[in-house]
């Protein structure tokens, strides 16, 4: 099945270091990043599963749970757990998927058989509290992701979801958006964005920038503005 924008993310059911879990149950209300690794104890995945440990109040306070996976099996994955403890200061505090059969590693297309016949590349797919997929990426084997790009993802999607904006090239939390093409009234303009927007160009309106980043707090706080 080729998963696409929009779709409902698969829901499974596995083993994981966190035992049983049934994909939907286990996400909740909760936004998910679930993301594969070709291997236990490989270099490169060590550094990026320390990493994720090391976001996890970044995560927190976006409402996101990080979930991985691969191929190797749970006792693995426990060990592993401890040695990247050791490597990278940080103890995955999410649970891992083992999937020995690659039954999710089918469902969600993290085999990709002429790059490698037997293990999983590095995807990552955001979802959202409704199960629908937001956003997915395929790394080659030989390179890490960039989580913090995941977050900013996340960061746009959780914006834009509520207002009528989106977001422009390398846009970070706190800095100005643009209204959506679409929305071309003046006076619907006017009402949405009460604060003004600066109208410099016409195609990308630029509304005053969503209230600065939130240092805590759950997700990021856009100006008085009427949602959609
Ligand atoms: C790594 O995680 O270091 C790695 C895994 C597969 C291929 C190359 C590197």
């Amino acid at each position: 099945m080729t998963l696409r924008l929009g779709d409902t993310a698969p829901d499974f059911q596995a083993e994981s270091t966190i035992g049983p879990i049934r994909f939907h149950e286990w996400a909740g209300d909760s936004w998910t990043v679930l993301f594969s690794h070709p291997r236990d104890f490989t270099p490169v995945c060590t550094t990026e599963l320390g990493y994720v440990a090391r976001l996890a109040p970044e995560f927190a306070r976006r409402g996101v749970k990080a979930i991985g996976l691969s191929i190797d099996p749970v006792d693995s994955h426990r060990g592993w757990m401890a040695d990247i403890k050791e490597t990278q200061g940080h103890e995955p505090n999410f649970p891992i998927v083992a999937d020995p059969q690659r039954t999710v590693a089918n469902l969600y297309g993290m085999m990709h058989p002429a790059h490698d016949e037997v293990y999983t590349v590095r995807t990552v797919f955001v979802i959202d509290p409704k199960k629908t997929l937001r956003l997915f990426l395929t790394y080659p084997q030989t390179t890490g992701r960039n989580f913090d790009e995941i977050l900013r993802v996340i960061d746009s999607l959780q914006l834009t979801d509520g207002y009528r904006v989106a977001t422009p090239v390398n846009w970070k939390q706190g800095d100005d958006c643009v209204i959506v093409p679409s929305l071309q009234d003046p006076e619907e303009i006017k009402k949405r964005f009460p604060g003004g927007n600066d109208d410099q160009d016409a195609a990308q309106s630029a509304p005053p920038s969503p209230a600065p980043a939130p240092s805590s707090g759950p997700s990021p706080s856009p100006p008085p503005a009427v949602p959609p």
